[in-house]
């Protein structure tokens, strides 16, 4: 299972973007261990350095949401859930490298990839897009209160 970043993947928020691409690197990681005579140590340690890295952006979207003010939105709700779904995923993965169970690598590896694509692609871009356009609306209610606040400075 090859998976490299590409520009597809880009919501143009660096901070995201960097995390993303820590992410994709480190699927890619557990992707070419797997070409080589298993080492289920290794591949333990790289998929716990992926689910901590996952927890941790999470959480940054997570702030990035709240302190635009968007927290009580059906879309934060959704994406959430989106999230929430992968860690359970991940817990039951978990459970097979524990057991050795090889079979389950290949799932695994395609589950990693296809859930990354699509949540880059689909509900972070919108979250991204969302988050953009609150800011610059502030900037723009922020903006407004400028000339009034000169007017009563004044008088
Ligand atoms: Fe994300
Ligand atoms: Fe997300």
């Amino acid at each position: 299972m090859k998976f490299v970043w590409e520009s597809r993947l880009d919501t143009g928020v660096l901070e995201i973007d960097e995390q993303h691409q820590q992410i994709v690197a480190l699927i890619g990681l557990m992707a070419d261990l797997q070409k080589k005579p298993l080492d289920f140590g290794e591949l333990q340690k790289l998929f716990d350095s992926l689910n901590v890295y996952a927890h941790d952006h999470f959480a940054c979207e997570r702030i990035m949401v709240f302190q635009a003010g968007l927290s009580e939105t059906s879309l934060w709700f959704n994406h959430q859930g989106a999230h929430e779904y992968y860690m359970k995923r991940i817990a039951d993965f978990r459970d097979d490298i524990d057991r050795r169970d090889e079979r389950a690598l290949v799932q695994i590896g395609a589950f990693l990839k296809y859930w990354w694509v699509q949540h880059i692609c689909h509900e972070d871009m919108l979250l991204v897009e969302v988050l953009k356009e609150k800011k610059l609306h502030d900037e723009a209610v922020a903006a407004s209160l400028i000339p009034d606040e000169r007017v009563r400075d004044q008088s």
